[in-house]
């Protein structure tokens, strides 16, 4: 069993290995411009040793005004099944709650079981879907994004 590898805020010199992993994992990536966006408002988190410069995960959360939406998160396949992915999520989570956010907010595609089981471990509740909002391929046609969501608070917040 690996150890999880440091967690730290990305800054513009990590978008390179940030846009290979996202392109390793994605059939629809970011454009780097996206990804800019977000390290300019500190809102994305990396996993991975400076020294060795690889980033093995990352997350990215956009703080609203008082939500945080997981936008992005990604783990490197053969960091998987490691514990990486719920500490990623649990540090942009607790990111959100250190600028006042009530609740986090995600949507995934709902053919995507790894990640709504860890989003389900992590107190999220399925809180509705936009019908075929996802392309999935042009065989299988359409896929709905679920949405989550995790109040921090009381129900009323
Ligand atoms: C989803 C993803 C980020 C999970 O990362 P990870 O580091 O493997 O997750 P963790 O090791 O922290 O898993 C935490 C929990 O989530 C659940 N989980 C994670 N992967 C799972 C899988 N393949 N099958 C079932 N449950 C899974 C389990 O409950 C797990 O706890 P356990 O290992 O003690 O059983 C990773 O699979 C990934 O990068 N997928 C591709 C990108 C993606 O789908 N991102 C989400 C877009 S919304």
């Amino acid at each position: 069993m690996k150890s999880i590898p440091p967690i730290r805020k990305a800054t513009r010199a990590d978008l390179p290995l940030l846009l290979a992993l996202e392109r390793a994992i994605f059939p629809d990536p970011w454009p780097p411009s996206m990804f800019e966006g977000e390290i300019e408002w500190g809102g994305v988190l990396v996993a991975g040793g400076v020294e060795t410069a690889e980033i093995v995960g990352f997350v990215v959360a956009v703080f609203e005004r008082n939500r945080v939406h997981i936008a992005n998160l990604a783990v490197a396949r053969d960091h998987r099944r490691q514990g990486l992915g719920r500490r990623l999520l649990d540090e942009a989570i607790d990111a959100g709650g250190c600028k006042g956010a009530r609740a986090a907010w995600l949507e995934v595609r709902a053919s995507n079981a790894a990640a709504r089981e860890l989003y389900t471990a992590a107190g999220f509740r399925e809180i509705g879907r936009r019908t075929g909002y996802y392309r999935r391929s042009r065989l299988l046609g359409r896929e709905d994004a679920v949405i989550y969501r995790r109040d921090f608070g009381s129900p009323e917040d």
